[in-house]
């Protein structure tokens, strides 16, 4: 009876108290708030933090509190590296406490694989679950977006102040990072910490000795050291990439441990709490969302406006689900009509990348955590200094367009497509990294891994609908490598790869042949069959609701993120962007919640 009566009021009163007072739980049943905000992932947390300073805010979220329901795992930069549920086989490792474990219909193109691919379903949403890496596109990248959209606000200049506004910088710790060789350069001014932004942006306390080798081949091949890193708007060259973790104790600053718990005191969270529909009166005003936890349907009211915060593919399936999206998929799953907007699901960009990987004789992050007893070094490390193995994510980063002699190789068409891309905007990511080779396998002692990811991808995905339900996930096709220019420039970049790990910088340390895709695999046509088979999503996608101008007829955002055809209804997360920005998104996504929640809250 208790249990019956009072049990929502428990796990509330549970959340309340090991969250102080950081913000409230929402108690399921109907109520009414001034913004209602569906999903409380990056982007979510981020604006109703923000809209809370002057207004009441609920954020519905589908899932529950990452630190409790997994533990360390999220909250230590380390784990994040080997988190088991990355698997992108169908039969991966599953972790349905903080993963929505969506997979893709057989990618044509790519093998005919199923991939599933990783989405946080957890307070912080994508940002609990993400590899940490925080960087801004390139000057290039945001003015191409501000033409696209007619909007110059979105130049590099004018974003830079919300950019400012999300995050406070701490320098690198030469005397906790271990390598005096891992010199870290950046542009302090890009940065104002008298902000107080709410996400710690640091680097690590701890350097990999193999990807500091890797990252000297790269730039012994002709990538050099960037001087002002990736967040001034340039992403030319390589350098040691700073990451979203809290060097205070070297945990995770997910949009939960930043924006929530330190400006959400005025937010009411809903946890565990699926919306299912958008709803709106008869002119098309959103007037709230319909909500379930657990069996309990309720609806939460807006009084001002409903902010979409779902992510690449649920925003999509939750606008078609209310009557926003082409006419013909809506009818055919007898979805009353309210906004035909062909756009709605289309236009998915997705990045993705492919692992060179050789036998290394040097140590690397893994090396140093293979026994008990170093595990126990390296926790004290961890616990008394926030440094050591444990409390890195990783990494060396290193961005260019193909040099002349691999260009010479992509076909005249390869060439034209790319050449429609700004004059700024690198082509071609790398990302290097190392794991032990394992007891049963100890010679070479570490793996060495150099990937390429295509930062042009010309494929272009989609997310639909099987049925007007909830309960049935969005039907994904990733659409990878179904344009020929995305395999060319892969090949290129994987013969590039092979020219670093060939560099004499490596030599006195390569231990055996090429591991993948391994010395037999030469000829164009059988890399691109090994790309085919072996593309991995670097978890980026982007675009399913594309921002556009008035008029454009697939768009389906303004640039103030209003859904077209309806009123009261923004989206805000990474599926408006209008393309992928080069490289990782997160700084970008929480830059546009800054954007956004300013235009909400002056009525704009
Ligand atoms: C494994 C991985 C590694 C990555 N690495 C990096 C990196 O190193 N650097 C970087 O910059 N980017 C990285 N990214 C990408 C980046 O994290 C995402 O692009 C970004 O966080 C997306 O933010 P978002 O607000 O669009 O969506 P999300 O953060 O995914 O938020 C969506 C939220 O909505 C909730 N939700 C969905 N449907 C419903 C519903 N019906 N009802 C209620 N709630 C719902 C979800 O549970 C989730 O909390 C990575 C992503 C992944 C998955
Ligand atoms: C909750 O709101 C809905 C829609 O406004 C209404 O139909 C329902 O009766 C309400 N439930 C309660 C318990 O008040
Ligand atoms: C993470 O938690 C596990 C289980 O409680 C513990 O054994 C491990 O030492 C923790 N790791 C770190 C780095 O704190
Ligand atoms: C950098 O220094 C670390 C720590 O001394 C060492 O392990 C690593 O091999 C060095 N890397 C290079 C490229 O010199
Ligand atoms: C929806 O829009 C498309 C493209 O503009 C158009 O072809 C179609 O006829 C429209 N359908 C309805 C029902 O309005
Ligand atoms: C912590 O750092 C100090 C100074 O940098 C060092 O002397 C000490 O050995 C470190 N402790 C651990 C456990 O790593
Ligand atoms: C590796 O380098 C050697 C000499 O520097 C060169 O002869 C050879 O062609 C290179 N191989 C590759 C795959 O780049």
């Amino acid at each position: 009876m208790m249990g019956n009566l009072y049990g929502h009021a428990v796990i509330a009163l549970c959340i309340f108290v090991s969250n102080s007072d950081a913000y409230r739980a929402g108690i399921p049943g109907n109520a009414s708030y001034d913004y209602v905000v569906i999903g409380g992932g990056t982007a979510g947390l981020a604006i109703a933090s923000r809209l809370s300073a002057s207004a009441s805010v609920a954020v519905i979220e589908a899932g529950g509190i990452y630190e409790q329901d997994t533990g360390n795992q999220s909250v230590v930069p380390y784990y994040s590296l080997i988190f088991p549920f990355l698997g992108t086989s169908e039969d991966h490792p599953k972790e349905p406490l903080i993963d929505w474990d969506l997979v893709s219909i057989p990618q044509a193109s790519s093998g005919n694989r199923r991939i599933h691919y990783a989405q946080g379903k957890t307070l912080g949403g994508c940002s609990a679950i993400n590899t940490l890496a925080y960087h801004r596109g390139t000057k290039g990248s945001y003015q191409h977006w501000a033409d696209l959209v007619g909007d110059q606000s979105y130049s590099f200049e004018r974003l830079l102040r919300f950019f400012k506004l999300t995050c406070t910088l701490t320098p690198p710790d030469p005397r906790k990072r271990n390598a005096p060789n891992a010199t870290v350069l950046y542009d302090p001014s890009v940065f104002d910490n008298s902000l107080n932004g709410p996400l710690q942006v640091s680097w690590a306390n701890w350097v990999d000795p193999a990807s500091s080798w890797l990252a000297r081949a790269l730039q012994a091949v002709g990538q050099s050291l960037s001087p002002t890193g990736f967040s001034s708007g340039k992403m030319n060259g390589g350098g040691w990439v700073s990451t979203a973790i809290d060097p205070k104790d070297a945990t995770r600053s997910s949009s939960e441990a930043s924006y929530l718990q330190k400006s959400g005191a005025g937010v009411t969270v809903y946890l565990h709490s699926q919306a299912s529909k958008i709803l709106f009166d008869k002119d098309k005003k959103a007037t709230g969302v319909a909500v379930s936890t657990q069996d309990k349907n309720y609806v939460i009211t807006s009084k001002k406006e409903v902010i979409l915060s779902a992510g690449v593919f649920h925003s999509p399936q939750l606008l078609m689900l209310s009557g926003i999206g082409p006419a013909a998929t809506l009818a055919a799953h007898s979805i009353h009509l309210l906004s035909n907007l062909t756009g709605v699901g289309q236009n998915l960009w997705d990045q993705i990348f492919v692992n060179v990987l050789g036998g290394l004789d040097v140590p690397t992050t893994g090396t140093y955590l293979s026994t008990p007893s170093q595990r126990a070094l390296a926790l004290e490390q961890y616990l008394t200094n926030a440094s050591g193995p444990y409390s890195s994510a990783g990494g060396y980063l290193s961005f260019e367009k193909l040099p002349p002699t691999h260009r010479a190789t992509l076909s005249p068409r390869t060439r034209s497509l790319l050449s429609h891309f700004p004059a700024d905007w690198p082509e071609i990511e790398y990302i290097v990294s190392g794991f032990p080779s394992g007891l049963d396998a100890p010679s070479p002692p570490t793996i060495g891994a150099i990937a390429a990811t295509l930062l042009t991808p010309s494929s272009r995905g989609s997310v639909t609908i099987s049925s007007s339900s909830i309960l049935n996930p969005p039907v994904i096709d990733l659409g990878w490598l179904t344009d020929p220019a995305d395999g060319d420039v892969l090949v290129a970049a994987v013969r590039r790869i092979r020219e670093a790990f060939n560099s004499s910088v490596l030599t006195p340390l390569i231990a055996g042949a090429e591991i993948a895709p391994g010395d037999a695999v030469t000829s164009d046509m059988d890399i691109l069959a090994w790309v085919r088979q072996n593309a991995q999503p670097i978890w980026h996608a982007s675009s399913t609701c594309r921002m556009g101008r008035v008029g454009d007829l697939d768009a389906v955002v303004d640039s103030r993120t209003r859904v077209f055809g309806v009123e009261r209804l923004r989206v805000v997360d990474n599926s408006v962007v209008p393309f992928s920005l080069p490289g990782h998104p997160q700084a970008s996504v929480y830059m546009l919640a800054e954007k956004i929640a300013e235009d909400v809250l002056r009525g704009w």
